[in-house]
């Protein structure tokens, strides 16, 4: 199911265990855990590991598709693009970047082609995403990638309240 995807500025590739390591040092930071509903913190030792055998998994399955977001000039890895939760309907797009890497417009130059892409392989009628109400940013993006916002949810049985936007974008 993969093939790589080259931008401007980015590889957008399959993760190896290799990338453990960094992964943790990026996605361990509290800023990106704290906008995200599926990024532990503390990121402890090993759970990069068990993410990445855990969504290759997946990835055999059909249901999840991950890249890493890396440098094109270094090959340095930024963050992560996912669709997950893929059904014949519709799969869930995610994403994160490290911090040092926040607010260079790499996210949307990840997500335009990687939906392209998944519009057009995996021929999904429609992607949706979702993001805190306070997540500006990831607000920003999906805007920016074509997403029409279509409701709030509030999740229950959680513990902390959170109300997340629900946005989809069909296969055009
Ligand atoms: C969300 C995230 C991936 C965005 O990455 P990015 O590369 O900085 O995104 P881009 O630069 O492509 O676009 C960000 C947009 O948000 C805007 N933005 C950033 N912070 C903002 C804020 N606090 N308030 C309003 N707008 C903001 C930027 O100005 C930009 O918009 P513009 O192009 O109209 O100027 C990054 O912030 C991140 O990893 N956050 C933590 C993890 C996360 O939130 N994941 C998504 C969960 S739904």
């Amino acid at each position: 199911m993969f093939r790589n995807i080259t931008t401007e500025r980015l590889i957008l590739r399959p993760f190896t265990l290799e990338d453990a390591s960094r992964i943790q040092a990026l996605a361990g930071d509290r800023r990106v855990s704290e906008m995200t509903a599926n990024i532990p913190y503390p990121y402890l030792d090993g759970m990069a590991e068990s993410w990445i055998r855990e969504h290759r998994r997946q990835t055999k399955e059909g249901h999840a598709l991950v890249y890493a977001i890396t440098m094109l000039s270094s090959g340095e890895l930024a963050g992560a693009i996912s669709l997950t939760e893929i059904t014949g309907h519709d799969a869930n797009l995610g994403y994160w970047l490290g911090v040092p890497y926040w607010g260079k417009g790499y996210c949307t130059e990840a997500a335009r082609p990687f939906l392209r892409f998944c519009f057009s392989e995996l021929k999904l009628p429609m992607v949706y995403a979702r993001h805190l109400v306070e997540n500006q940013a990831s607000a920003r993006v999906i805007q920016k990638c074509g997403f029409q916002f279509i409701r709030e949810v509030h999740p229950s049985g959680q513990g902390k309240s959170q109300i997340l936007k629900h946005y989809e974008l069909h296969n055009p």
